[in-house]
């Protein structure tokens, strides 16, 4: 066996271990696995704590610890430190979701990529459990978002607000939360996401200045220059590139003079801060997941974004990051005027 031969057998086994660790640290944190060993204790002590098959809690602890997600010590198995980490995390719970999700969504769409890639029938998505899980998932840069759209010209002061594929309305009620005399009107293609995005705003106590509306924002019957801010969270992606431009016009109609438009999305960014912190590999991956479905299209490059912005007629446009590297950021732009 060659020399060449044994690095590419430890590449290919590293890339397996990549697949294996994603789904053993899902389950160790979903069956409360890593949560019951932050106290050591012996196999058999641990499946039957949480009822679990004997024989697979111990596979399971076996090769857990070939990789390092658990300990062995004479007092038995305890939790590593990432997997530590994943439960003590500020944002633990979107840290799950973010496991779940690519189990669960990216996983079928990967695996039918041959399928796909010949021309086979590209599923839509938007179940409410993929619905669920995104809303979860985004919550871990949503207290970063909120901060990266205060830096924006222009969005401190906004006081009517118009939040766009609200989605579960967490970025609206956030920011109704945020700034106590604005106002807000989200809208959600999808009922019952609207109604996920209701229930929210009275949990965050500020639906008397939310209104929720069902429809497609392209035809709503909206009225014309009444709003000082427009939020698109997270669904650029929702419109093809030809439609973005539209998309874009539609939004400025309803600005007020000097009213901004900010558009939060990942972008494919592959600069040295994100290759560095391994987060360039992700945004390419989501990118291909997002075009693995029927109603979903690729990520935006950010030329392309402000291109758009200025076409659709906004007078200056601009960038805010919101994750170091800015993978994840606010293209925004802003309606001339005085
Ligand atoms: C990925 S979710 C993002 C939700 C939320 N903005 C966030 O960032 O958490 C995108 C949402 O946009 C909604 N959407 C897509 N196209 C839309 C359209 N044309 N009009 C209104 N909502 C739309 C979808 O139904 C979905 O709930």
């Amino acid at each position: 066996v060659s020399l060449g031969d044994l690095r590419h057998v430890r590449a290919l086994a590293r890339s397996l271990d990549g697949f294996a660790r994603l789904h053993l640290l899902r389950t160790g944190v979903e069956l409360g696995l890593f949560e019951a060993l932050r106290t050591p204790r012996g196999e058999e002590e641990l499946a039957d704590r949480l009822g679990l098959a004997r024989d697979l809690v111990s596979a399971w602890l076996n090769a857990a610890r070939t990789l390092g997600l658990v300990r062995r010590s004479e007092r038995g198995f305890s939790t590593g430190d990432l997997a530590r980490w994943l439960l003590d995390a500020d944002q633990a719970e979107a840290l799950h979701a973010l496991l779940a999700q690519a189990i669960e969504t990216y996983g079928p769409r990967l695996r039918e990529l041959p399928v796909l890639m010949k021309g086979g029938e590209r599923p839509r998505f938007g179940s409410p459990e993929e619905a669920m899980r995104t809303a979860a998932v985004s919550r871990a840069v949503e207290p970063r978002a909120l901060a990266a759209l205060a830096r924006i010209p222009g969005v401190r002061e906004a006081r009517r607000v118009l939040d766009v594929g609200c989605g579960h309305g967490t970025y609206l009620a956030g920011l109704l939360a945020r700034y106590r005399d604005a106002h807000g009107v989200g809208i959600e293609l999808d009922a019952a996401v609207a109604d996920e995005a209701r229930r929210r705003l009275r949990e965050a106590e500020v639906f008397r200045r939310g209104e929720i509306r069902v429809g497609d924002v392209m035809t709503l019957d909206l009225s014309s220059g009444t709003f000082d801010l427009a939020l698109l969270n997270n669904n650029v992606y929702y419109f093809a590139p030809d439609q973005r431009g539209p998309l874009l016009r539609r939004v400025r109609s309803v600005l007020v003079p000097r009213g901004v438009v900010a558009i939060q999305t990942p972008v494919l960014e592959m600069g040295l801060v994100s290759r560095a912190l391994g987060v360039a590999s992700g945004t390419a991956l989501f990118d291909l997941v997002l075009r693995a479905h029927g109603n979903l299209h690729g990520l935006p490059d950010p030329a392309s974004l402000h291109a758009a912005l200025r076409g659709a007629g906004f007078a200056e446009t601009g960038e805010v990051p919101i994750v170091p590297g800015g993978t994840q950021r606010y293209v925004w732009g802003r309606v001339g005027g005085s």
